[in-house]
């Protein structure tokens, strides 16, 4: 693509380096076929769906569950946690900046990953996030509730990129207060850091339920990216 090419291409920054970190430890309990990063969607695993639509990065580096091996990576044994996966995954990553994925999320959106590393540069934290489709209400005893305005609302995706001193930092300091948030983006929030939101793609869905995998074999039929 004019003006894209070269080492911009694909959100690489020019003298950055960029490590992708890669949470792949998760049990997959919901969907209940053993951990998620090793099913298969349109003939290859979720783990390397991933690795393929993040092969530009500098450094990849793969969280696996114990007893999970892949050759050729640098990896990390994951942790109980998301939060402690991602822990171990800073511990081994020399990137000035680091994008963090979800395994379960096996489609990169190019475009989406460049407004990123955009982002990035400028405000040193963000992540991709989507608006809600559908209407919002709380559920108050099984009954329809209060109607939550969803224009001010948005599903927060991965990747989530940052620079690495400010995301370690957070995680050091959670860890040492006991405290476990389910997203990176929350993390550096907490620590008093802005996060960009950065419009996402509703083709990074995260594969959590059993009917996900469904969709992600159809996507993966027509899947060019
Ligand atoms: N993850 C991880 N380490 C953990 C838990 C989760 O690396 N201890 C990763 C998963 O592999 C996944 C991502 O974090 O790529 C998002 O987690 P989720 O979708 O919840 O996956 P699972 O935890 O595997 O699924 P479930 O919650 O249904 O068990
Ligand atoms: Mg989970």
């Amino acid at each position: 693509m004019p003006g894209l090419s070269g080492p911009r291409r694909r959100g690489r920054i020019p003298g950055v380096k960029v490590s992708v970190l890669l949470p792949a430890a998760g049990s997959g309990e919901r969907i209940g076929r053993g951990p998620k990063a090793f099913l298969q969607v349109g003939g290859k695993t979720l783990l390397d769906w991933a690795l393929e639509g993040f092969s530009w990065a500098d450094e990849l580096v793969v969280a696996l569950p114990p007893g999970f091996q892949k050759e050729g990576l640098k990896t990390v044994l994951g942790g109980q946690t998301r939060q402690q996966s991602v822990y171990n995954l800073l511990q081994a990553a020399t990137g000035e900046v680091v994008l963090v994925h979800d395994v379960a999320r096996p489609f990169v959106v190019r475009a989406a990953v460049e407004r990123l590393m955009e982002a990035v540069r400028a405000v040193g934290a963000a992540t991709l996030a989507v608006p809600v489709p559908d209407t919002l209400v709380r559920e108050e005893d099984q009954q329809y509730g209060e109607v939550i305005s969803r224009e001010h609302y948005r599903l927060v995706q991965t990747p989530q990129a940052f620079r690495r001193a400010i995301l370690w930092q957070a995680h050091q300091q959670a860890r040492a207060q006991g405290i476990e948030f389910t997203d990176d983006a929350q993390l550096v929030q907490w620590l008093g850091h802005p996060v960009a939101l950065v419009e996402g793609d509703r083709r990074m869905f995260k594969v959590t339920y059993p009917e996900d995998l469904a969709l992600a074999e159809g996507l993966a039929q027509v899947w060019s990216s």
